[in-house]
This record gives C-alpha cells, sequence and structure tokens, in this order.
C-alpha cells in the first residue's frame, strides 16, 4: 500500500506498511507539508495531519505492536527516529513563525507616541472685540458707565442733536450711508456721537458714559480706511468740568492701551458739537518723542499719533437734549477702535483686520 502523501489518512486498522521506504515517504511528505505552512494556522494543520493521533507515523507506531517480537525493536528506532524528526520539524517551524507573527504584529500595531495629538482649534475673539473692550475697561476703570445705541439711527441723532446745521458741509464730509426712502430720516450712523445725545436724554445729568461701536462712512476700503469701522466715544456732563478734566480722562485712556507714560495732546480743531474743539494725538510709545536717526516709523518721527476728535460740549447739544447748559458742562472725545488696535499690535493693513483669516486673529486674539 503507497505511503499517503499530504493529508496521512491512512485508514486505521489497514494493513501498515512499516518499511523504510514508506515511514521515509511519511516524514518526507511531513516536512514538505511543515516547510510549506505560511502561518501558525497553516502549521497546526499539518501538525495535525503528520504528527496527530491519527497521522501516517502515528498508526504505524501503533502497528508496532503487532509485529513479531523480533521485528518490533527495528521497526520501533524506525518510527520513533521519523516521529521525532517530524517533531523537530514541527518545533522548528514553530519557533519561526511566531517571530515572524511577533515581528509583523510589532510593525502593524506600531504607535508612534511622539505624533501630536489631532487638536480642535480653540477660538479666538477678534482683535476689534478685545481693543474695544480693553478701551472699555480702562472708562470703566475711572468709573463711568457703557452706553450703547443703534447702527441704524435717526439723522437728528446723527446730526441735528450734535449741531450740524441742516446745510452744515460737516454733513457731507460724513461721507452718509443713506436709509431707503430718504424721507424716513434713517441712516447708518457715521459716528458714535449720536449716542451722547440718546444717553443725555435717557439718563439725564450728571452723566459719564463711554460708548464702543460700529460705525459707517461712503469710503473705499485700503490700507487705511473702511466703509464699516468701530469707534470709541466718551462724554462726560457734571459741574464744573473743565479742558483738564479732559485732558486727565485721555491721559489715563492712553496709558491704558499704550502703557505707562503714554500721555495725550490737543491741537485746536473743529467739530459742530464741541466748542472749543480739539484733535487729539497720543505720545509716540516707541521713541516716545526722543529724536532719531533714522526717524521713528511709528510716528513718522512727529513724536505723536493722531488718535481722534474732542472738546467742550457745545451748549447747543446740552439745549437740544434738553439739559441746562449755565449749570453743566463737559466734555466728549472720539476715537477710532482701528487705528487704536493697528497701533498697539502694530497691523499696517486694515484690510487684515476684516478679512476673516483665522491665522491673522490667532495672533492678536488671545487675550481674554
Ligand atoms: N465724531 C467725530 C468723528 O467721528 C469724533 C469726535 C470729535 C467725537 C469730537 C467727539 C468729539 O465726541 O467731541 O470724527
Amino acid at each position: 500500500m503507497p505511503a499517503p502523501d499530504g493529508d496521512g489518512s491512512a485508514g486505521e486498522g489497514g494493513a501498515q506498511d512499516l518499511s523504510q521506504e514508506s515511514i521515509e515517504g511519511h516524514v518526507a511528505a511531513a516536512l514538505r507539508a511543515v516547510g510549506a505552512a505560511g502561518d501558525l494556522d497553516e502549521l497546526k494543520q499539518a501538525r495535525l495531519a503528520h504528527a496527530g493521533d491519527r497521522s501516517p507515523l502515528a498508526l504505524a507506531n501503533r502497528a508496532i505492536g503487532g509485529l513479531p517480537g523480533s521485528e518490533k525493536a527495528a521497526a520501533g528506532k524506525l518510527v520513533g527516529q521519523a516521529r521525532g524528526k517530524v517533531n523537530q520539524a514541527l518545533a522548528a517551524r514553530q519557533v519561526e513563525l511566531e517571530a515572524e507573527r511577533d515581528e509583523r504584529i510589532l510593525v502593524d500595531e506600531a504607535m508612534d507616541l511622539t505624533v501630536a495629538p489631532g487638536r480642535r482649534p480653540l477660538g479666538r475673539r477678534h482683535v476689534l472685540t478685545v481693543t474695544a473692550e480693553r478701551m472699555a475697561d480702562a472708562m470703566v476703570g475711572m468709573g463711568w458707565e457703557i452706553a450703547e445705541g443703534p447702527q441704524v439711527e435717526a439723522e437728528w441723532f446723527n446730526f441735528d442733536a450734535l449741531n450740524f446745521d441742516k446745510d452744515h458741509p460737516a454733513r457731507q464730509m460724513q461721507d452718509t450711508f443713506f436709509v431707503d426712502p430718504a424721507k424716513a430720516g434713517l441712516v447708518l450712523r457715521t459716528h458714535t456721537s449720536p449716542v451722547q445725545a440718546r444717553s443725555l436724554i435717557e439718563r439725564g445729568v450728571p452723566l459719564y458714559v463711554a460708548v464702543p461701536g460700529k460705525t459707517f462712512r461712503t469710503d473705499e476700503l485700503d490700507a487705511t480706511h473702511t466703509p464699516v469701522f468701530h469707534q470709541l466715544e466718551g462724554l462726560a456732563i457734571d459741574e464744573g468740568l473743565t479742558m483738564a478734566h479732559l485732558k486727565g480722562t485721555l491721559d489715563r485712556l492712553a496709558e491704558g492701551m499704550f502703557g505707562p507714560g503714554i500721555v495725550s495732546r490737543l491741537r485746536p480743531a473743529y467739530f459742530p458739537f464741541t466748542e472749543p474743539s480739539a484733535e487729539m494725538d497720543f505720545r509716540c510709545f516707541v521713541c516716545r518723542g526722543v529724536a532719531t536717526d533714522p526717524a521713528c516709523r511709528t510716528c513718522g518721527g512727529t513724536g505723536w499719533i493722531e488718535w481722534g476728535g474732542c472738546g467742550m460740549v457745545n451748549q447747543n447739544v446740552l439745549r437740544a437734549c434738553g439739559v441746562d447748559p449755565d449749570r453743566y458742562q463737559g466734555f466728549a472725545f472720539g476715537m477710532g477702535v482701528e487705528r487704536t488696535a493697528m497701533f498697539r499690535h502694530g497691523i499696517a493693513d486694515m484690510r487684515e483686520m476684516i478679512e476673516g483669516d483665522v491665522r491673522f486673529n490667532a495672533q492678536f486674539g488671545m487675550e481674554i
């Protein structure tokens, strides 16, 4: 009977061929199967087939008992050595395949512990929001209140209450967006100053209010202009207020925004709602007014940076809002939040503040 090759399923009880040839055939078949096993599962199958209870060599081993006594020793040695070879081959392949498996696991399941975990980027508050809040905070720190008003404003509050004559050229100066229909008398507010009149009427005097807010003018968008911008307005009305109080307040605000020792200065100007009126500058925080060669790039060598307008509130404004100008007087000021943010943070182009690129804002928007 030919030796079963491969699956080794010789029927039990069948006559067993215990010739050397046959046994060597079983060994050769077993070694082939062991060598061909590509993974531990296949090796397990080969072990069952060639070294299991029903494998040809196991059956041959069992058949030895039925041999005549004189043949038993030789057959026992033959089959024993054959089984030993197969078991050795199985054990050696087992070691190899286990090593291969472990190797593969190390590669497949490798983890790079130095990889940064995916983070959800945090939102940032916009630099203009943060700047306006800081300005407002400086005012609150002096005991002032915060007031707000509508962005779509009555022409009366935006101009008339503020002593702009009907045909005053300043109305044109303000490059106004009028809201349709024109006879509705509504504009997009061109400055935060109308909230002066609103606050006087709503809250009465004495009054100390700061007004951060959005304002609109028909300007083209470029590096230094935007049709939508922001201002901080201040209005103080009380008994006995003078320009000295105005100057002191502006100095504190300048220090709050640009650091200790940064003061303000006033230059004569004209606004319909203040008399006298002034433009205000703050001390250049880079050169601090000390001449440098080449000239300071932040202030152009003047030592001062323009900030906004201010003055003593015109008596006509107080009268329009029902306040007795013989008893109460005060001062007002207004400046750009964009301009303040640009100088505070060294932002050269206004457009960057409104384009919404998160990479820009992430640089400045972290302050709480
Ligand atoms: N409203 C003015 C503007 O937008 C700025 C201004 C000037 C505000 C003088 C004031 C002030 O309160 O007193 O140009």
